[in-house]
């Protein structure tokens, strides 16, 4: 049974839905209660198995690098002062076992580009895709159940080929989306007919949209490179995977659990106040707080 060693994570866009915040700061190293919105996802990635990081980087992004490495100064200040326990949790952010690797996405072309861009690194395999401004949190995830990814994973194994993860969404939010076709639209693992980028709603094939976290096979980089421009002008990694339909698997995948857009202030405001009120030191103050504000 092939299994997934590998993940890429676009990091390359230009966060402009984010402005000002995003100006110096890459909007994945934004915050959601005390964690960036990069670590969850490399969390999620790495507690399904994963060992190997890849990140496809922009300019602007070194705070990413940054972080995932060794911080010899703040390092040496915790030990000197005997706070062993901020000196484990920041030795946590990258395990011994994990690997990062980073490669330039030298202009931000398109998220299709952006994995174009991980193909020397990936090789011949299948691996996973994370947007790390989606944050997921499978449905049991805090009380020890299985993060998105691992559910995709699982899914893989039983049945290999490209899998996307899919959520129903109203009609009228089509046009965010990359929106599937499938048979069998109420399978928790249903094949996929067709695909399309961000379409209107009377023209949506369905309501099921595609979320921030895919397996995909190595050969959906010769697809990526085979499309011309797609919607706004860019190398759309939908395009690419629409293009294997027919010839490989593509399978759509109902996760189990809550996705927050937070390339969005809605997705991010909601994601802080969940993780917030999930959170045992904050979850009363933050309560009490809300109450007082809406009553
Ligand atoms: P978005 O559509 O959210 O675009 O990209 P964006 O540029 O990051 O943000 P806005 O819309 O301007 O606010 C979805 C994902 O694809 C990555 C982004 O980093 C994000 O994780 N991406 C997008 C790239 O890595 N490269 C690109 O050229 C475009």
């Amino acid at each position: 049974m092939t299994s997934i060693r590998k993940a890429v994570f676009p990091v390359g866009g230009l966060g402009t839905r984010f402005l000002p915040a995003t100006k110096a700061i890459p909007k994945e190293m934004l915050p959601v209660v005390d964690k960036p919105l990069m670590q969850y996802a490399v969390e999620e990635a790495y507690a399904a198995g994963i060992r190997q990081m890849i990140f496809v980087t922009g300019r602007n992004k070194r705070a990413i690098e940054d972080h995932f490495d060794t911080a010899y100064e703040l390092e040496a200040e915790l030990e000197a002062a005997g706070k062993q326990q901020l000196l484990d949790l920041v030795h946590s952010i990258k395990p011994d076992d994990m690997d990062c690797f980073y490669v330039r996405q030298p202009r931000a072309l398109g998220l299709g580009h952006a994995v174009l861009c991980a193909e020397r690194l990936v090789g011949d395999e299948p691996f996973a895709v994370l947007l790390a401004d989606d944050l997921m949190i499978g449905a049991n995830q805090m009380a020890g159940g299985p993060t998105v990814l691992q559910q995709m994973v699982d899914a893989f194994a039983s049945s290999p080929g490209t899998v996307l993860a899919v959520q129903d969404v109203p009609r009228a939010d089509t046009r965010r989306y990359g929106v599937v076709d499938v048979h069998g639209v109420n399978q928790r693992l249903a094949e996929v007919f067709g695909m399309v980028e961000k379409p209107a709603p009377e023209k949506a094939p369905s309501t099921l949209a595609v979320a921030g976290r895919y397996i995909l096979t190595p050969a959906v980089f010769d697809s990526i490179r085979n499309q011309p421009r797609g919607a706004g002008g860019e190398i759309q990694l939908t395009d690419g995977i629409a293009a294997l339909i027919g010839r490989e698997k593509v399978q759509a995948f109902r996760y189990d659990g809550q996705r927050y857009d937070c390339g969005s202030k809605e997705g991010f405001l909601q994601a802080t106040i969940d993780l917030a009120l999930a959170n045992p030191e904050l979850r009363d103050s933050v309560r009490a707080h809300i109450q007082r504000v809406a009553g």
